[in-house]
């Protein structure tokens, strides 16, 4: 395994999430009165690399936020996490938000309001070109524009660094315009819209990660199919749990450690004890403690 800390770059959203606790979800066309509000830093591009720098790796964000009070406060966030920010830009569209619904039993819903989220343009991922290609591997999600999100994944593969893409939210262009990856991180539901037959061609990457909440978590490679039991707990809000994971299994796939899943089950369950996306996101010495 390597000794030195891994370093990881994401390239992906960045949102301040309005999170509403109620006893179910909504039906269409009901009103219903939430218990609390929780205001907190979201987006799954941030969350992710929140989860690695607490993972333990030297983690750099691009992407883009408001030239807004939303948006200098996150960044200071950011940065306060250890987290190198110089890939960040300012837009005139306000910081992206998430409206979230949370049920009784942890479940959510959210809207995303995407903003300066889809301003990050080509040019500016070409500016920061190095630092995708000087690191160990690079995180996605499809919360950015499509042809921006293709592109760093370009940039990386050539230069030989891992890409990891989490495809979520998971949309239609994607599934057309599918590109070559080395980890694809799905839960249950997309992972029959990616490849239901489960076949790693046509997922477009050599290893495919099915998270599946309680149940285990399937690692399906030219290999075979590895099965990992996540740890058994009651969760209280799931929101942000698949980016903990991504980003805890990056770090730990980057350190080449061989129970890089069972790492990333820890971490994703950790983070469904607290409320809130990035409040909940466990650090390395919790997830060895559960381990
Ligand atoms: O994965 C959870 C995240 O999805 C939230 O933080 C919200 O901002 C949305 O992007």
């Amino acid at each position: 395994m390597a000794t030195e800390r891994p370093s990881i770059v994401v390239v992906g959203s960045l949102n301040v999430d309005y999170t509403l606790r109620v006893s179910r979800l909504p039906v269409p066309g009901e009103t219903l009165n939430s218990r609390s509000m929780l205001t907190c830093f979201g987006g799954k591009g941030a969350n992710q690399a929140v989860a690695a720098a607490r993972a333990g790796a030297r983690t750099a964000m691009i992407g883009c936020v408001g030239a807004d009070e939303s948006g200098t406060r996150y960044i200071e966030a950011l940065a306060a996490e250890g987290i190198d920010t110089c890939g960040i830009s300012r837009s005139e569209t306000p910081t992206g938000i998430a409206l979230i619904a949370v049920d009784d039993a942890g479940e959510n819903s959210i809207i995303v309001n995407p903003g300066a989220n889809h301003e990050i343009t080509l040019a500016g991922i070409e500016r920061h070109a190095e630092l995708i290609r000087g690191a160990d591997a690079l995180l996605l999600q499809l919360e950015c524009p499509l042809p921006v999100v293709r592109r760093a994944a370009e940039i990386a593969r050539t230069a030989g660094v891992r890409v990891i893409l989490n495809p979520s939210p998971l949309t239609d262009a994607f599934l057309c315009e599918r590109f070559e990856v080395d980890v694809l991180v799905v839960n249950a539901g997309e992972a029959q819209r990616v490849a239901p037959e489960r076949d790693l061609k046509e997922a477009a990457c050599r290893e495919l990660i099915i998270t599946r909440g309680a149940e285990s978590t399937l690692s399906i490679t030219a290999n075979g199919v590895r099965e990992f039991f996540p740890p058994k707990i009651t969760p209280i809000d799931t929101v942000g749990a698949g980016d903990a994971f991504t980003g805890a299994f990056a770090v730990a796939y980057s350190e080449g450690n061989p129970n890089a899943i069972a790492f990333a089950n820890a971490a994703g369950a950790l983070a469904t004890l607290k409320a809130g996306a990035q409040s909940s996101i466990p650090r390395r010495t919790e997830i060895l403690l559960m381990l």
